[in-house]
């Protein structure tokens, strides 16, 4: 371990949000967040129903300059105050990764400082100990618009796949469940509001792979569920529209509650942990009903559950340069020729699965 205190500027560009950020991390493992600034291109994005890669990347080039600007004058910091700039190398589109990975080391070789390709998933996975304390191993479950997996994180560098969605992403679903009913796009906060005042009993839709024995997960066979019954609606009433989400909201939360309990009992077996942790990160971490099923399914079978503030669950340049700073720590930095990764499991032993650091994927 590195005894030193160390500076590190994050950025972030491998989906739709532009990000810049300004952490420190102490000699005793302690971070603390300068700033944290982030350029959501939801309404770039929003008139096509989803992210367009093109317009994306230009995105990135008109405003990263502005954003580490700023994040630098808030940090009260200038480049020569640097311990080391990390970007994220993958996985994601390739053109915005490509955006990041120049600034960023265009910035360490013009102040002749390391560089740090991230893996935007480790963003995920360790923006908790920046937080506070959280030792290794403990279980994670990410829930975004491109991933949905649990993973047994058990060091820097060091996951084992649990299981992983074999089909669409939960945000995914979410997003699609959305379109079909009309709703805006991203669609998982409107399907949140819709369901508040539907009935969750009214349709009884499939709780995919439910009862299976390994950790994986699927959505495709529910959005066709929910398909079928909106054509079967015909003219969707506001009532329709509030008890499909309803309904739809509480079969993911009961899919959910079940894999939770696997992936519980699959962690328990690979560690002996006294307080095992599970921390819950990605978009759709946001939504209240599954927050609640994942409380109470951690109260019980023992877990204590860790969710990062919203805007540090979503994509940030936080856990980018949070991830730097614990992998500075190490010595493990990257030379100025590492390529972007526009796939990049986190556990690259397991076998490759569909819809885990796919192509193209939000992460
Ligand atoms: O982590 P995130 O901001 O971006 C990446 O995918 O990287 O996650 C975005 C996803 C979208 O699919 C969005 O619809 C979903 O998270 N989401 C939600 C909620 N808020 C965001 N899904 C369900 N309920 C919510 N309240
Ligand atoms: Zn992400």
């Amino acid at each position: 371990m590195s005894s030193t205190t160390t500076l590190i500027l994050g950025l972030e560009t491998s989906c739709d949000e532009t990000a810049a950020a300004v952490v420190r991390r102490d000699a005793d493992g302690r971070g603390t967040l300068f700033s944290n600034q982030v350029r959501s291109q939801v309404k770039d994005h929003a008139p096509f129903g989803g992210v367009v890669p093109e317009i994306a990347a230009r995105a990135h080039v008109e405003h990263l300059d502005g954003l580490i600007a700023r994040a630098m004058a808030e940090a009260g910091a200038s480049f020569s105050d640097l311990s080391a700039v990390a970007s994220t190398a993958g996985p994601g589109l390739l053109g915005g990764l490509l955006v990041g990975m120049m600034e960023g080391k265009a910035i360490a070789l013009a102040h002749d400082l390391p560089f740090l390709a991230i893996n935007h998933l480790e963003g995920h996975a360790l923006t908790p100990r920046l937080l506070e304390p959280c030792a290794f191993p403990y279980l994670l479950l990410l829930i975004s618009g491109g991933h949905t997996q649990f993973q047994s994180v058990e060091g820097i560098g060091q996951y084992k796949r649990l299981g992983t969605t074999i089909d669409d992403a939960l945000g995914e679903a979410f997003d699609k469940v959305a379109k079909l009913l009309g709703l805006a796009y991203p669609g998982g906060p409107e399907v949140e509001k819709a369901a508040r005042r539907g009935n969750p009993t009214r349709f009884d839709f499939p709780r995919p792979l439910k009862g299976r024995a390994d950790c994986n997960f699927s959505f495709s066979g529910l959005k066709t569920a929910v398909r079928e019954c909106v054509q079967g609606l015909g003219l969707l009433t506001e009532r329709d529209i509030a008890d499909v989400c309803a309904s739809f909201e509480t079969a993911i939360a009961d899919c959910m509650a079940d894999r939770l309990k696997r992936a519980f009992a699959t962690f328990r077996e690979m560690h002996d942990v006294d307080h095992p942790i599970l921390v819950v990160a990605g978009g759709v971490a946001a939504n209240r009903k599954l927050r609640a099923t994942f409380e109470a399914e951690c109260e019980k079978h023992g877990f204590t559950l860790r969710v990062p503030p919203f805007h540090l669950c979503t994509d940030n340049a936080a856990m980018i340069a949070w991830a730097g700073a614990e992998r500075l720590a190490l010595g493990l930095t990257d030379e100025l020729d590492f390529a972007a990764k526009p796939r990049w499991p986190l556990d690259t032993i397991s076998a490759p699965v569909y819809g885990s650091g796919r192509l193209g994927a939000k992460a």
